[in-house]
């Protein structure tokens, strides 16, 4: 008689639990970017970089038409954007000389300040915004 009410319950509680499995556990942070790509990175890229990477350049266009379509393909030293590990994005790597040559390659450095922004769009997942 024991085993039997214990059977019965062990198997509600097996019954009870499958239809409390119906999700969602991990919700996704919303996370809403405070960096604006079209408002604060390109206009960077507008001033540091498109005197060489327009459309004639091998392998990167930064122009305003495609820098963004450019950037999330991947690269020559791929990829471009790691949104998982912001920095060991090649676009980082390139802007902080981890891999050399610097950019930009010749005329005024970037700020350290541009440098956290393209750092912190990246974090933030990249957004075309
Ligand atoms: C004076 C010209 C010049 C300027 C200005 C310049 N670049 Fe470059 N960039 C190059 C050249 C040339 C290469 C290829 C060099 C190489 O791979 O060794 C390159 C390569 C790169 C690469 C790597 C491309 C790849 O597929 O691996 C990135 C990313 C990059 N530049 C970003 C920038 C950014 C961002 C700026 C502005 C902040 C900038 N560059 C400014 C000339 C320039």
């Amino acid at each position: 008689m024991k085993i039997k009410l214990i059977t019965t319950i062990l198997i509600s509680i097996t019954l009870f639990s499958c239809e409390k499995d119906s999700g969602p556990y991990i919700v996704p942070p919303t996370v809403v970017p405070s960096v604006s790509f079209s408002t604060e990175i390109q206009p960077i890229f507008d001033s540091y970089c498109i005197s060489c990477h327009d459309e004639n350049h091998s392998y990167l266009n930064l122009k305003s038409c495609c820098s963004w379509y450019e950037l999330s393909a991947t690269g020559y030293n791929a990829p471009y954007i790691d949104t998982i590990n912001p920095e060991q994005s090649t676009l980082y790597k390139r802007i902080t000389g981890v891999i050399a040559p610097v950019m930009p390659s010749t005329g005024t450095p970037l700020s350290q300040n541009d440098i956290d922004i393209i750092l912190r769009w990246i974090d933030e997942g990249a957004k075309n915004n």
